[in-house]
Parts: C-alpha cells; structure tokens; sequence
C-alpha cells in the first residue's frame, strides 16, 4: 500500500475503503492503532504530546476516510440509477372490490332514474326482518332462512327487505329507493354460500304502480349492466312480501366454456298491502314494487367468477384483476 496524503482519495471502492480503513485504525492491528497502544514506552515527558498529536492525526484520518466513503457509496448508487437493465420498481395500484363496483354501478343506474339511497341496521328485530313482511309468525321460511339469533330476541337481518319497512315508517310516499348492505345466514361457507354477503334491495311506493312498471324498470336496469342486446325473462316466484312475485333471469355467456344460459339476478314483485298496511302505508291508495339481488353473484355473472369464494378471501392476485 503507497503511504501518504493522497492514499485515502485513492482508493477507488468500498471494498478497498474497508481495507484501508483496518490498515489504519482498525480496532485491533490498524497503524495508528499500534502507535497508540505504543504510547506508554515514550519518555513521561514526551507522552501528553505525543497522545495529542496522535488523536488529532486519528480524527483527521476519520474524516477523510468517511467523505471517501460517502463518495464511493454515492457513485455506486449513481452506477445502479444509470443502468438500463435494472428491472423497473414495482408499482401498486389499489382497485375497488368487484362486489363494491357492482353496488356502485347499480346505485347509479337507479340513481338516474330518480332512486336515493336508504340504509338499515344489521342487528334488526323478527318483526321488522320477517314479521312485518308479512312472514307468518311459524311460517318455515324463517327457518329456511337459517337466522343467526342475537340475545335478547334480536337477530342479524337475513335479508334487506326490513329496509323497505324502515323507509315506509319514515316517509310518505312517493318513494323509490336502493338500500345496500350486508345479511347474515346460518349457511356454510362453500362455492355458492357465504354466511355474510351483501343485498340490495330496491323498492318503488306511489300511487298507481303496476307489475308493468316492474318489468320496464329492471328490464332498463339489465340492458344498461349487461348490455341492450341481452335477452331478459321473469318466472313466476313466491315471497311472503310480495304479490305476485317473480325471478328475473339475464342470457350471459359466464366465460365457462358452457356457452349462453339463463342466469338468475334477483327477486321482484309488487308490494303485498300488508307489507304498506304494517309500515303504516295505505295499502288500498298506494301500491309498488320491490326487488332483492345478490351483488356477489351479479359479480359472478358479470365477470365469469365460478367460485365465489374468491369474493370472500382478499387474495391480491384476484382483486389486482380489477384495477382500472
Ligand atoms: N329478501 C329476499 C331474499 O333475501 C329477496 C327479495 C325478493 C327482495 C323479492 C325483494 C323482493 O324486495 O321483492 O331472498
């Protein structure tokens, strides 16, 4: 190694920096190391001098040492910024869940046609959830249901159909409006069940509403979702709070391989009066209709996801797919 002023400016990287910096102050072998340690053979009178002298040379040296260093880290940063062939940083784009894009997307589709948002508790009670829709109190459907009971005779809403009641309680017709939020089964999680998942529910209230409004306002909302050319269709269903009552089906293609089939969307139909009667609604001057999806499973038809726990487990690879 040349000795001398220039020595440190010299070296040319940090591997050869840490060499150096053992060579002179290293802890246990370093030059100035030795000459400090050597200190004590010194005539007493020249000591206190010769200790001066050798810390002060031992700051400069440290000095020096750590500006080359900061040189040489600075260039080997510079060195990778300049190099084309560094792969590019990762960059995160956050995306809204496919559940959420559904509900938002069918909130605006009613929202243009004049529907507000209402929202309910989670925690209801069996009148507002199943009584006052006029389930007969006994009647096997809250069975089927499979409710999960609160203490004190409360329940998790099985459905969002106690948001119409709450809405009519409220205020007088005309009403129209869209109330998303999640339910609560007893079922088991699998492909086609989740014991948590969310609901929209529409309904329409004013006087003079036919099963013909019914039919021309989710028709409008199927063709601005899927697209106006699908085919849509209405069979014939039974809910206690609702009469008649219907299932509507959109023709999509999931992406499956199987080809266009009829899916169903949602549940409908016109208002039973004892539904209006129980909100406090006269049921012989007003009249409507209301309906009850499942956006997760508007999501599977809208996107061909089979599984529909994937909309449940938050996997990235998943969710990433619907950034925009
Ligand atoms: N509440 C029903 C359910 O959870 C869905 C439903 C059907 C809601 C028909 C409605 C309706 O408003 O008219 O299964």
């Amino acid at each position: 190694m040349a000795d001398g002023p220039g020595m440190i400016a010299a070296v040319g990287d940090l591997g050869a920096w840490a060499e150096l910096r053992n060579a002179l102050v290293g802890r246990t072998s370093g030059r100035l190391t030795d000459i400090m340690g050597a200190l004590g053979t010194l005539p007493k009178e020249d000591r206190r001098a010769a200790g001066q002298l050798a810390n002060a040379t031992k700051v400069a040296i440290e000095e020096q040492l750590e500006t080359r260093r900061a040189e040489l880290a600075g260039a080997a940063r510079t060195v990778a910024l300049d190099d084309p062939t560094m792969p590019a940083r990762q960059s995160w784009r956050g995306s809204v869940h496919p559940v959420s894009l559904v509900i938002d997307e069918v909130c605006e589709i009613f929202r243009q046609l004049g529907f507000t948002i209402a929202l309910g508790p989670e925690a209801e009670s069996e009148w507002y959830n199943f009584l006052a829709l006029n389930f007969p109190a006994d009647h096997p459907a809250m069975e089927l249901h499979d409710t999960l009971y609160l203490e004190f005779g409360g329940l998790l809403r099985t459905h969002t159909s106690p948001v119409q009641i709450r809405t009519l309680q409220q205020y007088p017709p005309p009403i129209r409006i869209l109330a998303p939020g999640n339910v609560y089964r007893r079922d088991f999680f699998d492909a086609t069940h989740s014991p948590m998942f969310a609901q929209v529910e529409g309904l329409a209230v004013d006087e003079g509403i036919t099963f013909g409004d019914l039919k021309a306002t989710l028709t409008h909302f199927a063709h601005r979702f899927y697209g106006a050319s699908r085919r849509t269709r209405f069979r014939p269903s039974f809910f206690p709070f609702t009469e008649p009552s219907a299932e509507m089906d959109v023709e999509v293609d999931l992406g499956d391989g199987r080809g266009v089939r009829w899916i169903e969307i949602m549940g409908c139909g016109l208002v039973h009066p004892a539904v209006l009667e129980s909100a406090g609604v006269d049921g012989e001057k007003y009249t409507g209709w209301a309906f009850g999806m499942g956006p997760a499973r508007i999501a599977q038809s809208r996107y061909g996801i089979a599984d529909c726990r994937l909309m449940f487990d938050s996997d990235v690879r998943f969710l990433g797919q619907f950034a925009r």
